[in-house]
Parts: C-alpha cells; sequence; structure tokens
C-alpha cells in the first residue's frame, strides 16, 4: 500500500517538479542566447559599416551598457538602437539590424547611410520607431514595414519609386518628404499632412496637388476615389479603384476604336471629295495640326470634346489620353489661374495651365488661341504649344523651362547668400524681354498686347536666355480687370480705362526695367513692405538729385557701369512716361538697350550682338 503510495508519488513528482524547474532555466537560457544573439548582430553591423566616431562597443563589457543601445528591463533583449549623428555610413547590410526582433526603436539619423534600406527590417515585428532621415538612403521602399510602426521618418534621403501601399495601422506620425519618390499616395497614408510627402516633385495626389486631375470635369467621374480614410476600409478602397481602372480601361479601348474607326473614314472621305474644303479651312487656321475629325458625325462630336489643339512646329506626341495620365505637380497659381508641371509616362515634360474664369465663347476662345499659337518662332518667346477647350476645362500646353522667372532670381532668398544677377545678365535679360515683347506686338497685330509683363512671367534659362510668357491672355476674361498681382506694373490709363494697349505693355516693361535696376520688387511680397509704384519713387529720387541710390545695392561692386545704368534708368523712364504717346516704342527700346555703353564697348566682350552704328543716347527724361 505504502509501496503503492510512493511509487505513485515519485511519478507524479517526476511529471509535475521536473518540468517546473527545468522550463524557467529553460527560458533562461533561450532569453541569455536571444542577448547573445542581438550582441552578434549588433558587432556584425559595428564590424561593416564604418564609423567616424567611436562606438567604444567594448566585448568584455554587457551589451546593454554599450553606447546607443538600451536593453528592456529585465535585460533580457536590446530594444532601442539610437546612433544619431555618429558618422555611419555606407550601406546598412543585411542580416545584421534586422536580426534584432525585440526591437522598438532604431533612430539613425543624421548619418551617411547609403542603398537600400534591408527587406529583414520587416522582421523587427515588435518595431515601433523608424528614424532614418538625413541620410543618403536609396532605391525603392521595402514593399513591407512592420505593422507595429507608430513613427516613420525617411525624410531628407534619395529614396525613389513609387511608396507601396504600407500596411500600417498603428502609424501615428509619417514623413517621407524631400526624397525622389515619385506616383501617388497611397490611400492609407493619404491622413498625414503635405509637408509629410513634401520635397518628392514627381509624387502627387491627397494631401498633395491631384495627379493630373485637370481635366476632369465635375461631371465626369473622378479618376481615383479618394474618400476619408476613415469612413471605408482599405479593401473597399482597393475594389473601388480597381472597377474604375477597369472601367476606364474599356472607355479608352472603346474610344480610340472608334477614333480609329472615324479616322480612316475620313481619310477615304477627303482623299475622294471634300479635298478642297479641309485644304481650305487649314490654311484659314493658320497651319494647326488638326486631329480632329469632322463635325457632322455623332461619333465626331464626342472625339472633339477630347481634343488638344497642337500647333505648328511642336514635335510633341501625345493627346489628352497621356496628359490625363501624367502626373502633375503644382508650380504656381497665376493671375488666370494654375501652372502645373505635367511629366508624361514617357518622360516629356510640360507646363500645363489651367484658366479659370473664362468668360468668352468657345469661338471667341479657339480664335484668340490662333493669334497667341501663330506668335512663335522667336528665341524670347515661349510659345503656346496646344490647348484644350471644353466646357469645364481650358487647358494651355507650354515648354517645361526649368530655372526660374526673373522675379525669382532678382528676389528670392537676398539675404541668404543668393549669387545677385550681375550688370552683364541684368542688360542681356532687358535686351532678351524686349525682343520677345517687341515680336510679340509685331506678330500679333496692332491690336494684340501682352497684357501682362511682370518679372515672373519673365523665363530665364541657364544660360541666362529669356522667354517672356503668359501674353494674350486677358482677353479670355471679361473682367475689366487687369490681374491682381500685377498692380505695380499697370499703366495710369489702363488702371482707369481696363483696356491695355501695346503703350500699356511698354510701360509695364519700364517698371520692369526700374526692378531690374533697383532690385525692388514692383509688387508686394510676402513679409516685406516693398514700393508698389517704382516709378514715382525712383522719380522722387531722382529728383532729389541722389540718382545713385536708386540702384541696387548689388551692383555696387561692378566698376564703370554707372554710365549704362543711367542710360538704362532714363530707357526705363522713358517707357513709364504718363502719357501713352510719349512712350517709347519697343523697337526704340531694343535700340537703345543694344547701344548701350557703346563708347567703352571693348571693356564688355560678351555683349557681342550690339548694333554698330552709334545713335547717342538722348536723355528722354528731360525730353519730355
Ligand atoms: C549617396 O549615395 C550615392 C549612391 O547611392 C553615392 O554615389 C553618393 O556619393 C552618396 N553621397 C553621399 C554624400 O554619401
Ligand atoms: C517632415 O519633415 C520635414 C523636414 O524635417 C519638416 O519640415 C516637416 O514639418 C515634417 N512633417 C511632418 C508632418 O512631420
Amino acid at each position: 500500500m505504502m509501496d503503492q503510495f510512493n511509487l505513485r508519488y515519485s511519478r507524479l513528482s517526476k511529471l509535475v517538479l521536473v518540468p517546473l524547474i527545468i522550463l524557467p532555466l529553460l527560458i533562461l537560457q533561450i532569453a541569455s542566447s536571444d542577448l547573445d544573439s542581438d550582441r552578434q548582430s549588433l558587432i556584425a553591423f559595428a564590424n561593416s559599416v564604418p564609423h567616424v566616431r567611436e562606438l567604444n562597443w567594448n566585448a568584455s563589457s554587457s551589451v546593454c551598457s554599450w553606447f546607443g543601445v538600451t536593453c528592456a528591463s529585465d535585460s533580457s533583449r536590446v530594444i532601442a538602437l539610437r546612433l544619431p549623428g555618429t558618422g555611419l555610413y555606407g550601406p546598412i547590410p543585411a542580416n545584421t539590424l534586422g536580426k534584432l526582433d525585440a526591437l522598438r526603436t532604431l533612430s539613425l539619423r543624421s548619418n551617411f547611410l547609403s542603398e537600400n534600406i534591408p527587406a529583414d527590417i520587416s522582421n523587427m515585428t515588435f518595431l515601433e520607431n523608424l528614424s532614418v532621415q538625413n541620410n543618403n538612403l536609396s532605391g525603392n521602399l521595402p514593399i513591407s514595414l512592420p505593422s507595429s510602426l507608430i513613427v516613420v521618418d525617411l525624410s531628407f534621403n534619395s529614396l525613389s519609386g513609387q511608396i507601396p501601399d504600407l500596411n500600417l495601422p498603428k502609424l501615428k506620425r509619417f514623413n517621407i518628404s524631400n526624397n525622389n519618390l515619385n506616383g501617388s499616395i497611397p490611400n492609407s497614408l493619404q491622413k498625414f499632412p503635405n509637408t509629410s510627402f513634401a520635397g518628392n516633385s514627381l509624387l502627387c495626389g491627397t494631401p498633395l496637388p491631384p495627379c493630373s486631375r485637370f481635366f476632369l470635369s465635375p461631371s465626369s467621374p473622378p479618376l481615383e476615389s479618394s474618400p476619408t480614410p476613415s469612413t471605408r476600409s482599405s479593401t473597399n478602397n482597393l475594389s473601388t479603384g480597381v472597377i474604375i481602372a477597369i472601367a476606364a480601361g474599356i472607355l479608352t479601348v472603346l474610344m480610340l476604336l472608334a477614333l480609329f474607326v472615324l479616322v480612316c473614314m475620313l481619310r477615304k472621305k477627303s482623299n475622294q471629295s471634300n479635298g478642297v474644303r479641309r485644304a481650305k479651312e487649314k490654311s484659314s487656321n493658320g497651319g494647326r495640326i488638326e486631329k480632329a475629325v469632322e463635325k457632322s458625325s455623332s461619333g465626331a462630336r464626342e472625339a472633339e470634346k477630347n481634343k488638344l489643339v497642337f500647333f505648328e512646329g511642336c514635335s510633341y506626341n501625345f493627346d489628352l489620353e497621356d496628359l490625363l495620365r501624367a502626373s502633375a505637380e503644382v508650380l504656381g497659381k497665376g493671375s488666370y489661374g494654375t501652372a502645373y508641371k505635367a511629366v508624361l509616362e514617357d518622360g516629356t515634360l510640360v507646363v500645363v495651365k489651367r484658366i479659370k474664369d473664362v468668360t468668352i465663347g468657345k469661338r471667341e476662345f479657339e480664335q484668340q488661341m490662333e493669334i497667341i499659337g501663330n506668335i512663335r518662332k522667336h528665341p524670347n518667346v515661349l510659345p503656346l504649344r496646344a490647348y484644350y477647350h471644353s466646357k469645364d476645362e481650358k487647358l494651355l500646353v507650354f515648354d517645361h523651362v526649368p530655372t526660374g522667372s526673373l522675379g525669382f532670381h532678382l528676389h528670392a532668398n537676398r539675404e541668404s547668400g543668393r549669387t545677385p544677377l550681375n550688370w552683364e545678365s541684368r542688360v542681356k535679360i532687358a535686351l532678351g524681354t524686349a525682343r520677345g515683347l517687341a515680336h510679340i506686338h509685331k506678330e500679333g497685330g496692332s491690336k494684340f498686347t501682352h497684357g501682362n509683363i511682370k518679372s515672373s512671367n519673365i523665363l530665364v534659362t541657364q544660360e541666362l536666355d529669356t522667354r517672356v510668357t503668359d501674353f494674350g491672355l486677358a482677353p479670355l476674361m471679361n473682367f475689366p480687370a487687369i490681374p491682381r498681382n500685377m498692380v505695380g506694373y499697370r499703366a495710369p490709363e489702363l488702371i482707369e480705362t481696363g483696356k491695355s494697349s501695346q503703350k500699356s505693355d511698354v510701360y509695364s516693361f519700364g517698371v520692369l526695367l526700374l526692378e531690374l535696376l533697383t532690385g525692388k520688387a514692383a509688387v508686394p511680397s510676402i513679409g516685406s513692405e516693398e514700393i508698389l509704384d517704382l516709378p514715382r519713387w525712383v522719380q522722387s529720387v531722382v529728383r532729389e538729385e541722389w540718382t545713385a541710390e536708386v540702384f541696387d545695392a548689388e551692383l555696387m561692386n561692378y566698376p564703370k557701369i554707372e554710365d549704362e545704368m543711367v542710360h538704362m534708368l532714363q530707357i526705363a523712364m522713358a517707357c513709364v512716361v504718363k502719357s501713352p504717346d510719349q512712350r517709347l516704342k519697343m523697337d526704340d527700346v531694343i535700340k537703345m538697350i543694344t547701344d548701350l555703353g557703346q563708347p567703352d564697348s571693348e571693356n564688355r566682350p560678351s555683349s557681342e550682338d550690339r548694333s554698330k552704328d552709334s545713335t547717342l543716347v538722348t536723355s528722354p527724361l528731360e525730353e519730355t
């Protein structure tokens, strides 16, 4: 009896007690082996990633006491690694940090780490904070990141490609600004502010400007659904997106088919009977490329709606569909609407202006476009390449000039170490602008005006070549209105009557010259109290005979240019005289600027294109 009991007891004790004792031992051993593995991962990392600052990760001391390393409270695992500004450089090797699978915080910001973010980062299934901003990481983002993440900062790297639709349900802060990412922002990340995405010129969609949605009228179905993230599950979004994409695809194919059939039919038809009429139409259109079709058949009317009208001499080869698919970035909001930089799928770069508040009818609009489109073939004019007109959208397509406007070069970051435009450059820009404007006046006819001369509409290339843009658009709007941000450039009679003329363009050009000379803005800029009426200010200063005071201080370091500056000032003042009839003509202006500083031209070898006949610069100030 007793034996039996003992036997039973000892069996029981074996069954129960042995595991009770062994299990904790086992756990302890596993724990220490994990810490040991963390240690080895860290050592592998330190050995393969050069670093400027010494880490002093001493093999004989405990991992948990190492610089930048934090362990869990029971010292069982490494849970944080913080090495900001440690001078780490080169790639992060796989199988090093990726093995720290208990890590909650990984901060490697402000180093020189480069190449891809290793994919094994997704093994860190407890990671909450990933801060690797201010490095040189490149390549695509990993397709998956730990779903435990709460803070992700990847800003100021060189990451490229599209942002994958990361599934990060706990994410509170996300910053991927200042990389080279492109494409649209996934739905799940659209709740973050635009500063989270800024500085990726090819990124688009909420919260950034839409991805080429400038064609989508309120009546047409949206290209991509953009519901508030909280109201719909992501699977819902996905299926809606897929459905819309499929529908759009089918629609596109159908429309292309219809267009193809139509074009074939028309080719036949025009070859037979309509040749004469079409030829007539073409010549009266000033040779614009008609991708369109006749208005008689009903299908043609559909095609007509989606017609992008190109002008002759334009080498672009895309259509509305292509523009629709392009990614777009807002360049700026101008007097007449918003300008976008659009990147087509084949990499073509164009500027698309979306015109608001057009008050005239389609016919008049097209007539004005014809006039504008035919002003071209001049090196100082930015030509209109194509336009689009529908009830809800009016679009203009231009070449992209990458470097910026005169206004930008003249006024942006004056304080902060910018290289100022020197006198040579300013003369070159003044001359280019004068030539461009004279060409516009000549080609457009005596009634045609630029209507919006100001420094932000003078584009300047790397070589300081000038392109005058944004001309001839005022007649599209009926408001007695001159764009508000043109205030400082408006001629007195323009303010009174609201009617622009070539004379009022000359006035605006004169203000532009004053801007070049004084370095002062003619429109109020944010945070500065600039003088609005430059001509009046200059007159008052000159009357007091402190002429030198009017010139831009940035020009004062250049020797021997004062005479030229005074002459330029006289030209400017002769453009801004009150009476329109007494103002210079653009041709005179060109001649006078060309002759500027003629007597000592040997000092200025780069101004090769100055005319040789030396007309004395009269002083228009004294004349009028
Ligand atoms: C950044 O990385 C690229 C290659 O990925 C390299 O060519 C470049 O030198 C790196 N720049 C710096 C500052 O480390
Ligand atoms: C993202 O980082 C940039 C640069 O550090 C900063 O200017 C911006 O405010 C940040 N945005 C957010 C939402 O954290």
